[in-house]
């Protein structure tokens, strides 16, 4: 089996939400961890925090920068084992019959075609391992409509259909490809989004939480820790026998809310 500590694992957008949360988790668990980012400072930061992770500037929507990303990260680890293709974007919220065609291409240049530059540049190294394995981030967006939503919930459901392809590419080189599927995480960010709704609705910030919590069997929103805990087994030797598969972690949603 695949000790976690012996992993070499590439993190995109690794240096906020839910990326940190994953680099600080293979971290903890003793793998050696590259975080790509676009934000400088964000990484900076990381790295005073950990100083065993190694960083890269990279937008995963320029196909050169993640090129000499790639490349770095590998120098740095000695090789590849685990990518996590963490890194997508919000992208706008308006109806399709409303969308800005550039806001929608530019969800579409990271979400899906920054996962699918990034992957393609790790196979290589991926094959070298022992074990490799990819972990591909979509969403309860990518189970689910969702409103006012589209290039979101449009590139999310892609990836399921890139990680299922890859799987079954991927598997004779004994490289395993899932997707997880985050229901609303919390945070900052989703209280942000419960008081744009409140603003707009006239409902009290405790009544935008409940109703967003109505969708769910499990009355608490998730945790970032228990993402990267997924994405850490999944990564694992325990976790050898599972490909090409879509899990959802999101408290039983029955809804993109
Ligand atoms: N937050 C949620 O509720 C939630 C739910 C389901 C799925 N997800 C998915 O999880 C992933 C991470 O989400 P999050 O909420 O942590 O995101 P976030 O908005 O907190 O951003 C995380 C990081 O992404 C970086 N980033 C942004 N654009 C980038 C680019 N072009 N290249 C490289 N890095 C870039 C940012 O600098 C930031 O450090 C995304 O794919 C998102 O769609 C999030």
């Amino acid at each position: 089996m695949t000790a976690v500590d012996s992993q070499r694992v590439l993190v995109t957008a690794g240096a906020g939400g839910i990326g940190r949360s994953i680099a600080m988790a293979f971290a903890s668990a003793g793998a050696r961890v590259h975080a790509c980012d676009i934000d400088a400072n964000a990484l900076d930061e990381l790295r005073t925090q950990a100083p065993g992770i190694t960083t890269s500037v990279c937008d995963i929507a320029d196909r050169g920068a993640v090129q000499r990303m790639v490349q770095e990260a590998t120098d740095a680890l000695g090789g590849l084992d685990v990518l996590v293709n963490n890194a997508g974007i919000a992208g706008p919220t308006a109806s399709v019959a409303d969308m800005d065609p550039d806001a929608w291409e530019a969800v579409l240049r990271i979400n899906l075609t920054g996962t699918f530059t990034v992957t393609q540049a790790a196979i290589p190294h991926l094959k070298k391992s022992a074990a490799g394995s990819i972990v591909v981030m979509s969403s309860l967006a990518g189970r689910f409509g969702y409103p006012n939503r589209s290039p979101y919930a449009t590139t999310k459901w892609g990836l399921i259909g890139f990680t299922k392809t890859l799987a079954r590419e991927l598997g004779e080189f004994g490289i395993r490809v899932n997707a997880i599927l985050p229901g609303a995480v919390d945070g900052p960010r989703l209280r942000q989004v419960f008081e744009g709704r409140a603003s707009v609705s006239g409902r009290s910030m405790a009544q935008e939480e409940a109703a967003a919590l109505a969708n769910q069997s499990i009355k608490r929103f998730v945790d970032p820790a228990d993402i990267a805990a997924l994405v850490v087994f999944l990564a694992s030797g325990a976790g050898r026998s599972i490909s090409g598969q879509m899990i959802p972690i999101d408290g039983d949603s029955q809804a993109a809310s």
